[in-house]
């Protein structure tokens, strides 16, 4: 593909801190640059603690396992979203119950959550699909008289806001991704978020494979030792490197994709205007990080087609999930295709358009040209 669906941009800074770090002898996690990096991430955020992870998986397998759930407990998540999300729930032992989305924002479905809670529904994990926020207001009003926790997959979303707040750090936890397709890079990497002092203690305990590490290397205590159950989730001092000079151009990088995203929305309203495809949502509570952007065609068929044709122009524009009720496993697990209507509806009609921080003026240009080509093509 000569326009690829996303390319990571790697700043000069990258390389002087990688040297800094190779120069140190000190490669393994919790060091200098990590530490630097979550105090970076608290202050933007702002929020009390940021711990890096080697990956969202994993910061959700984390606020899974802080649940401290029981076997038959329950955890709401949209079935249109990555295998993460759902298999988080699966490694702490808990029961994922698929929602529905809103065909509008492919985020979660709120009048359907109403209908899946039970009183074995623990947890609630949103996904901020794109890096637009889902409706925290409904959520937080659902859930904060149930006790029922929210743990935000806000792996899209890092800089974006719900109600001037920070995606991530509107519920008890919330998980960040670093991977080479997000908006602030380091390869593969994530973050935990969360405002409580308690569970932070015990996500550190977690993150170093159950032991106390973390207050030895603090000078809390004169030894460490295992103290809970745990596993090996920090992340490795050179991308911590590589991500503190991503995190220092974050709203540069944002708003790059931003100028993108507005391109293909203003370029594309006139195939709206004809009924060819529907443009993104954006809720007046949300404010993106232009994370994607994605289109919505009348049928699969019309889906598939638009995307071949771009293909063989050699643009890598692409589909996204598959809905995790009716793959494989989620029918294992006993769910049925059509327990979600919608979702099946939606997500076959959904294309992604290549968007990347330095795509070039020309390139974006190519994709809307050719959009319309084809649209000339189907009329
Ligand atoms: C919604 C969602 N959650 C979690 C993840 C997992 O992120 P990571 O690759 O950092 O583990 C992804 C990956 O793209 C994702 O799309």
């Amino acid at each position: 593909m000569h326009i690829p669906l996303s390319k990571a941009h790697i700043p000069k800074k990258v390389f002087e801190n990688i040297n800094q770090v190779f120069a140190s002898g000190k490669l393994s996690g919790d060091g200098s640059f990590c530490h630097s990096t979550e105090e970076k991430l608290k202050n933007i955020l702002k929020i009390k603690h940021v711990l890096l992870t080697s990956s969202c998986t994993h910061a959700l397998e984390m606020s899974m396992l802080l649940l401290n759930g029981k076997e038959g407990d329950e955890v709401i998540l949209p079935s249109f979203t990555f295998t993460s999300t759902a298999n988080a729930i699966l490694v702490a032992g808990l029961k994922p119950v698929f929602c529905e989305i809103d065909p509008k924002t492919f985020n979660i479905d709120i009048n359907d959550v109403l209908k899946k809670i039970t009183p074995k529904t623990i947890a609630i994990i949103p996904v901020h699909y794109a890096g637009v926020a889902c409706d925290m207001e409904k959520l937080l009003e659902i859930c904060r008289p149930k006790n029922i926790k929210i743990i935000e997959d806000a792996a899209h979303a890092i800089g974006a806001k719900w109600d001037h707040k920070f995606l991530g750090t509107i519920g008890d936890m919330g998980c960040l991704s670093f991977h080479d397709t997000k908006n602030v890079i380091c390869g593969e990497g994530g973050a935990f978020l969360t405002n409580d002092d308690s569970l932070a203690e015990k996500a550190m305990i977690i993150r170093e494979k159950g032991t106390n590490r973390a207050q030895f290397l603090k000078g809390q205590v004169d030894k460490y030792t295992w103290v809970a159950k745990g596993s090996s989730y920090i992340l490795a001092e050179p991308l911590a490197a590589i991500l503190s000079a991503e995190v220092d151009i974050m709203f540069e990088l944002n708003e790059k994709r931003g100028n993108i995203h507005h391109y293909y929305y203003d370029n594309l309203k006139i195939l709206e205007e004809k009924n060819i495809l529907t443009l993104p949502f954006l809720p007046n509570y949300s404010e993106t990080n232009y994370h994607l952007f994605f289109i919505v065609l009348n049928s699969p068929e019309q889906r598939n087609s638009l995307m071949s044709h771009l293909r063989s122009k050699g643009i890598g524009a692409t589909f996204h999930y598959i809905p995790l009720h009716s793959a494989p496993l989620g029918i294992e697990l006993g769910n049925k295709p059509n327990d979600l209507e919608i979702t099946e509806k939606f997500h076959s009609r959904l294309l992604r358009l290549p968007l990347y921080p330095d795509m070039e003026q020309k390139d974006y240009e190519t994709v809307v040209s050719e959009i319309i080509a084809w649209s000339h093509e189907i009329a």
